[in-house]
């Protein structure tokens, strides 16, 4: 595993474009305004300052592992929160850039597979609020498990942002029909819990008909493993998908028809 993922990187670091021979507009824009280094925001203060506790937070929860790690022998057994905040949250330079996206595109029916301890949601639901501060939400994030989701929720209430998401319960496979019943269409879906080639097909096979000209699907770790890459390869071939770009860490689908089937490889560090 370790090894289809470090050779992955290298490969990513060698063939990547590098900005100034991108000769697409919408990427190089894409790139320019919300890839490409930000200056320090000190809007993400609050949220890495949520982060560092989670980092040294002592606090024992029961966790069962639902996703990729997880198997018939899987039981319940318990987890100190630092140690899931290590093993589970993005960077914040990537959950960084997809609020920059949310934040750009305006986008708000939006769709989370895995909240974790809730810092990406935090990132997105900001994005959110500064959009459209009093509007209603309709930014979904789904759990599976409950103290994990608990946790989640006292960073949202920490960061004013409860009013902007609407927190799930449950395993993808039970919530994720319902859920998707009630949007008529996604602007982003963001696929971040169960990396495996089989759950991450199945999930985007099923968010696809509620995807637009405009949306975007979000795939993370998309080198974590050969079933990664494989569905990440599949989506790309997939007929409605028009352009790609390939951060390494996380892969960006887009369907804009009015743009050539390109496929990009870019760097974020
Ligand atoms: C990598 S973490 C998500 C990190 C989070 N998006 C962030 O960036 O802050 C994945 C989460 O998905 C949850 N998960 C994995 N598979 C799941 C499944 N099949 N149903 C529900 N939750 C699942 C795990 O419990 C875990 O909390």
């Amino acid at each position: 595993m370790k090894f289809h993922y470090l050779k992955k990187f290298i490969q990513h670091y060698l063939t990547a474009t590098l900005i100034d021979v991108l000769h697409s507009p919408f990427v190089f824009d894409l790139y320019q305004n919300t890839i490409e280094k930000q200056k320090y925001h000190s809007k993400f203060k609050a949220i890495e300052n949520c982060r560092t506790n989670l980092l040294k937070n002592v606090e024992i929860v029961s966790y069962y592992d639902l996703g990729a790690g997880s198997n018939l022998l899987s039981t319940e057994t318990e987890k100190v929160v630092k140690d899931l905040a290590k093993a589970h949250l993005k960077p914040a330079r990537i959950a960084q850039i997809i609020h920059q996206i949310v934040l750009k595109y305006k986008y708000k029916n939006i769709i989370e597979l895995g909240t974790s301890l809730g810092i990406t949601a935090s990132y997105i639901a900001t994005a959110i609020k500064e959009n459209y501060p009093l509007e209603e939400t309709n930014f979904t994030t789904i759990e599976g498990i409950h103290d994990v989701r608990k946790v989640a929720l006292k960073q949202f209430e920490t960061l004013e942002l409860s009013k902007h998401v609407n927190s799930i319960e449950g395993s993808f496979n039970e919530k994720l029909d319902d859920v998707l019943n009630n949007y008529q269409s996604i602007d982003v879906f963001f696929v971040d819990g169960n990396h495996t080639y089989e759950a991450t097909m199945d999930y985007f096979n099923k968010a696809l008909p509620k995807a637009h000209n405009d949306s975007v699907f979000i795939f993370d770790d998309i080198y974590w493993s050969p079933g990664m890459t494989k569905a990440w390869e599949e989506i790309k071939q997939n007929n409605n998908v028009y352009q790609t770009v390939d951060l390494f860490f996380i892969g960006l689908v887009f369907f804009r028809t009015e743009q050539n089937r390109q496929h990009f490889k870019l760097r974020v560090f």
